[in-house]
């Protein structure tokens, strides 16, 4: 078995023709029938069902499939990081998701520059779970976000949790309100803005009975451009990560209003259509229409994570590291140090 013959069957499996195989990968459609008998032949296999059309696999090539395109993704994986080690970008690509930006990355890149005058930054606008998938392929170095994630590549720092402030129109009633309840604000519109949903394995086994502050849901009109009001279902509460929070204490808000990001959702809060929650680190955007307030809820928080490859190669990502507890450190921020598994 060689990994031609195992192209030659990916590319069959994925593309259901022999004859878009071949062109996929370069070859006569005669030679990868040559390689495909010769694959099954090795295995003793039948993989594929030559004799029904549209051509599909058998089950134990449906199987084969399924195994073998993981191996061979991650072959690549270390193809990839072995001609990354053995010539290492100067430049640092630093991943992050949007909300992290308005926090103490900036602070954190100008330490990392301080204490290494001639470092190149790159810094990429990467949603939590593409970065994953961007350390892989070496787009980024390193990824700061807010999911946790299992992968055996990938490790992982929790730097901190962040607490969530409300976020209300300053003539709102509560504007003024310190130290707020959850259970006082679920009477009002909530927006959301999360385009990453918490993974199914955090989402409690049976769906907490979710009460809402009228007993009722309503729906909402007229959809907005670049919104979509609905009807808030058992299993988005506990997908959604705001509405999750709500729905650890039980609470159901009374409406939502889903929006395409962070920004979006402060703007309608500036015009007054609802509230919503935000780490406390966005508490300087907009402040001339909105007042942040304060939750009693101590785990009512935002967790900041780190990513790297389990077997990172480029050098700057201790002192990225370094930088950032020193601005911790700085600031007072609570936080517990935690090391590189290739330093423990
Ligand atoms: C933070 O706010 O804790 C943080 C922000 C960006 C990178 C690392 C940490």
């Amino acid at each position: 078995m060689d990994l031609k013959q195992l192209n030659a069957f990916i590319a069959v499996a994925e593309l259901r023709s022999f004859s878009a195989a071949a062109t996929k990968i370069g070859l006569s459609q005669p030679s990868l029938s040559r390689l495909l008998k010769q694959l099954e032949t090795d295995m003793g296999v039948m993989l594929i069902d030559r004799y029904h059309r549209p051509l599909h696999l058998t089950e134990a090539g449906t199987f084969f499939y399924d195994k073998i395109s993981t191996i061979l993704t991650e072959m690549d994986t270390v193809v990839g990081m072995t001609q990354r080690l053995s010539a290492p970008s100067s430049a640092l690509n630093i991943g992050f998701v949007p909300s992290i930006l308005y926090g103490l990355l900036p602070e954190i890149i100008a330490t990392l520059k301080q204490s290494n005058p001639e470092i190149d930054v790159n810094l990429k606008d990467i949603s939590s779970y593409q970065q994953i998938e961007a350390l892989k392929s070496g787009d980024i170095d390193i990824g700061f976000g807010r999911f946790a994630h299992q992968d055996p590549w990938i490790q992982q720092i929790l730097l901190r949790h962040e607490r969530y402030v409300v976020a209300l129109p300053k003539a709102h009633p509560l504007a003024n309100v310190r130290e707020q309840r959850l259970i006082d604000l679920a009477n009002n519109r909530l927006i959301l803005y999360h385009q990453t949903h918490l993974p199914v394995s955090t989402v409690p086994e049976t769906v907490p009975e979710t009460v809402s502050s009228t007993g009722t849901h309503k729906t909402l009109g007229q959809n907005k451009k670049n919104t979509s009001h609905h009807q808030v279902s058992a299993t988005e509460q506990v997908k959604e990560p705001l509405l999750y929070l709500f729905a650890q204490y039980g609470i159901s808000p009374f409406m939502t209003t889903t929006v395409s990001d962070l920004q979006v959702a402060l703007g309608l809060v500036a015009a007054g259509e609802g509230i919503t929650l935000v780490p406390a680190s966005l508490k300087t955007v907009r402040t001339e229409q909105i007042s942040y307030q304060r939750l009693i809820h101590e785990n009512v928080t935002s967790p900041i994570y780190l990513h790297t490859l389990k077997d990172f190669v480029h050098p700057n990502i201790p002192d990225l590291l370094r930088a950032t507890y020193h601005v911790y450190e700085q600031r007072g921020i609570t936080y517990r140090r935690q090391k590189f598994e290739s330093q423990r």
